[in-house]
């Protein structure tokens, strides 16, 4: 049984990002805050508290994708995107990717995950990739898994990558060329659905198209492609972002990775737990506005006022989880952690980015059991958007625990 793994998640040097948002005095029994586009908003942090915002079918996403309206983004965004819809139209949208999203569905992705993953290991460990586990192993690993699910070719890949890559950084100061990012990303699915571009039969986007005019009520071109762009955009960068920022809290408390290493039945705790602590970026889920009262443990908030959910902080809620700063391969949640969101907007990815990491992890274990990160963590460059927050490079070594039994290493970081 090892001991000592218990590491401060502050300890991890980077990892937290400066809050996206200024706290302001309010006359109100609950505390608010001025997000980027100038709104006042009530700061809801407690984990019940996020829960009942979330979940309630009256809070609206429509109403603040508009011009002025309450946002982290430079503007507004495609409004068929899923994030933007508000019921019926959501649940609409949603359903069609309930079954290739579900943990099952996801499950065909594995062969091809894995060898993308094991090859670039291989590669790296033989010297015929850098010694970079970001650029070597990890950076292809969740685009690759969203070119098979939606059937459009690999070789694509640098290209619809810069685009979202604008998107998820997001300048500030960049709308521009965030809106021409937006628009190519579009238009390149769009041309999938109307045909211009081929893609595999056996495909997300063919199969749905194939087998529209069999269906009640499918969804125009339009509203699919909404479909396609959170899975274009959230399938690569934003399972990307989170399990870079996995490697490198492993990397930076050795006996974590210790602790895996020794016990590869414990990944799947590991994971949820590293999740519960890590966001993808500098905000954890988008404003809303409630369309009527909202009865929170903080006190009533008033119809039409700005909420502002934080998944992140109600992740560290100590009410739920004993000690929440303490990254503990052991902890048993009673309740389970928000890091995918919650209510109809609640991630559509979770199976889809266990099934990634864990592959990672799995592999990096059983090939890779010495790599240790070979920088200084503070030297390390790092991507800095809204939307996605992760290091940018993950430099190491495997060569220092040769003859040493990974239980004897840093034991006693804690
Ligand atoms: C560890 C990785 C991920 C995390 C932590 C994460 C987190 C989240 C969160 C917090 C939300 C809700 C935002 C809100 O309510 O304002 C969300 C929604 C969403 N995510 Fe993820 N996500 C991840 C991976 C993915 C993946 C792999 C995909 C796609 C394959 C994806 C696609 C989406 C989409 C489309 C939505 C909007 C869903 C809707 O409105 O119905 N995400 N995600």
């Amino acid at each position: 049984m090892l001991t000592s793994t218990r590491v401060c998640v502050l300890d991890i040097p980077n990892l937290d990002a400066a809050p996206y948002y200024m706290p302001i005095e309010a006359d109100t029994p609950f505390p608010q805050i001025r997000i980027p586009s100038g709104h006042a908003a009530v700061h809801l942090t407690r984990y019940e508290d996020v829960k009942i915002a979330l979940g309630d079918p009256a809070i609206s996403r429509t109403l603040c994708n508009v011009e002025g309206g309450p946002t982290f983004l430079p503007g507004t965004t495609q409004k068929e995107l899923l994030l933007n819809l508000d019921d019926p139209a959501h649940a609409r949208s949603r359903a069609t990717i309930s079954k290739d999203f579900s943990p099952r569905g996801v499950e065909t992705l594995r062969e091809v995950v894995d060898a993308t993953v094991r090859r670039g290991i291989a590669d790296m460990l033989e010297g015929k990739r850098a010694p970079n586990v970001f650029a070597s192993v990890l950076e292809d690993v969740t685009s690759t898994a969203v070119c098979h699910i939606l059937g459009i070719p690999l070789q694509d890949r640098p290209m619809f990558q810069q685009w979202s890559r604008i998107i998820q950084v997001v300048p500030p100061d960049d709308v521009a060329g965030i809106e021409v990012a937006v628009k190519a990303c579009y238009s390149y699915l769009m041309e999938f659905v109307t045909g211009q571009r081929a893609a595999a039969p056996d495909g997300f986007i063919r199969r749905y198209v194939d087998n529209r005019r069999n269906m009640h009520e499918p969804l125009d071109d339009a509203e699919f492609v909404g479909v396609l762009l959170g899975i274009l955009l959230g399938g690569d960068h934003n399972a990307l972002s989170v399990m870079t920022k996995c490697v490198y809290t492993l990397l930076c408390a050795p006996s974590l990775w210790a602790h895996i290493v020794g016990n590869p039945t414990r990944i799947p705790t590991m994971i949820e737990e590293l999740i519960r602590l890590i966001p993808i970026g500098k905000l954890s889920a988008f404003p809303r506005i409630a369309t009527r009262e909202i009865v929170t443990s903080v006190g009533t908030i008033p119809e039409g006022s700005v909420v502002y959910a934080n998944v992140f902080l109600a992740n560290r809620d100590p009410e739920v989880f004993p000690e929440p700063l303490t990254i503990d391969p052991e902890r048993i949640n009673t309740k389970p952690h928000l890091q995918f969101g919650y209510g109809i907007h609640s991630c559509m990815g979770p199976a889809l980015a266990r099934l990634e990491i864990s592959i990672v992890l799995n592999a990096l274990v059983a090939m890779a059991p010495s790599m240790q990160l070979d920088a200084d963590p503070d030297s390390l460059r790092w991507i800095n958007g809204t939307v996605l927050r992760r290091p940018d490079e993950l430099p190491v070594r495997f060569d220092a625990l040769a003859g040493k039994s990974p239980h004897s290493i840093h034991a006693s970081q804690s």
